[in-house]
């Protein structure tokens, strides 16, 4: 389709999603959210593709946030939706059965932070700016900000980012845990496939038990998330791919995995 305002593509396991609205700097409206929306429901589904890469056309932006001009005009129960039509996104992305890489090749501010912050890894350009900076809209962040950053970098720099509403530069980012590792702009690309491609080939029922554990862990008393971690490793014995991967190990050979 040539009017999307996505694009994806999968290759040798990877796939790649890619915001496309590079002369509005990537900005989430109603429409992209919903193609997002509708790629990462076909791509859980998928069982080609084994790890995604999520970024932003153009050489400037990963995503620049929800789209202003959409929402200037919103009231209340709009707003409410929006921010629904936003959470609902995030939270696809952040319970993918597989893992999923923010490239973030350029700004990712409001909404562009929180697509990023629903990633299970997050990997940027040295020239990335990041940020909350729905404050300077009288805005709040709509889209799990509040609450992702809280979990991923704690309060104070969650109040910080929100608060005053000063983007980050990579480097700063990195220091305070909202990004993975940052590499030069140049190298962004290639250095972020070398992930993919690791991803790729490692074992997907173990990826997937692992995804499930953190995100279970995230929200429930240790106990809780312990006995969940007992159930998930005991259920890796049941799989062809722990056999593989054990007897690898003990034959001195590199595993081939087969999901199953
Ligand atoms: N929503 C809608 N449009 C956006 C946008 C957003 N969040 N961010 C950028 N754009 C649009 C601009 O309106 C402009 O469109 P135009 O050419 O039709 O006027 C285009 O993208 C380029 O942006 P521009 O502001 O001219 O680029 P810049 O290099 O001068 O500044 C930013 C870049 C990121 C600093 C600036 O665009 C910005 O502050 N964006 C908003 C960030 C924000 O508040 N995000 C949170 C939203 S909740």
């Amino acid at each position: 389709m040539t009017d999307s305002p996505i694009t994806t593509n999968v290759q040798a396991g990877i796939g790649r999603i890619t915001v496309n609205r590079p002369d509005k700097l990537n900005a989430l409206n109603a429409a992209t959210l919903d193609a997002l929306y509708a790629a990462f429901n076909e791509a859980a589904e998928d069982p080609g593709t084994r790890v995604l890469v999520l970024t932003g056309a153009g050489p400037k932006a990963f995503v620049a946030g929800a789209d202003i001009a959409e929402m200037s005009d919103l009231r209340p129960t709009e707003g409410r939706d929006f921010s629904q039509r936003g959470q609902r996104l995030m939270r696809r992305i952040e319970t993918m059965p597989k893992p999923v890489i923010a490239m973030v090749n350029g700004f990712a501010l409001g909404g562009g932070l929180e697509l990023a912050m629903a990633c299970h890894l997050r990997i940027a350009a040295d020239t990335a700016k990041l940020g909350q900076p729905e404050i300077n809209l009288g805005l709040i962040p709509g889209f799990g900000g509040t609450q992702r950053l809280l979990r991923l970098a704690g309060r104070a720099a969650t109040l910080e980012l929100c608060l005053l509403g000063i983007p980050v530069d990579a480097a700063r980012a990195l220091q305070l845990g909202i990004v993975n590792r940052v590499v030069a702009a140049a190298d962004l690309e290639a250095e972020t496939l070398k992930i993919a491609e690791q991803l790729a080939h490692a074992a997907p029922l173990a990826l997937r038990g692992t995804l499930d554990a953190v995100n279970v862990g995230g929200e429930c008393a240790i106990e809780e998330g312990l006995q969940y971690e007992t159930a998930q490793f005991g259920l890796m014995f049941s799989t062809d791919d722990m056999r593989e991967g054990t007897r690898a190990f003990l034959e001195r050979r590199k595993p081939v995995f087969s999901g199953r």
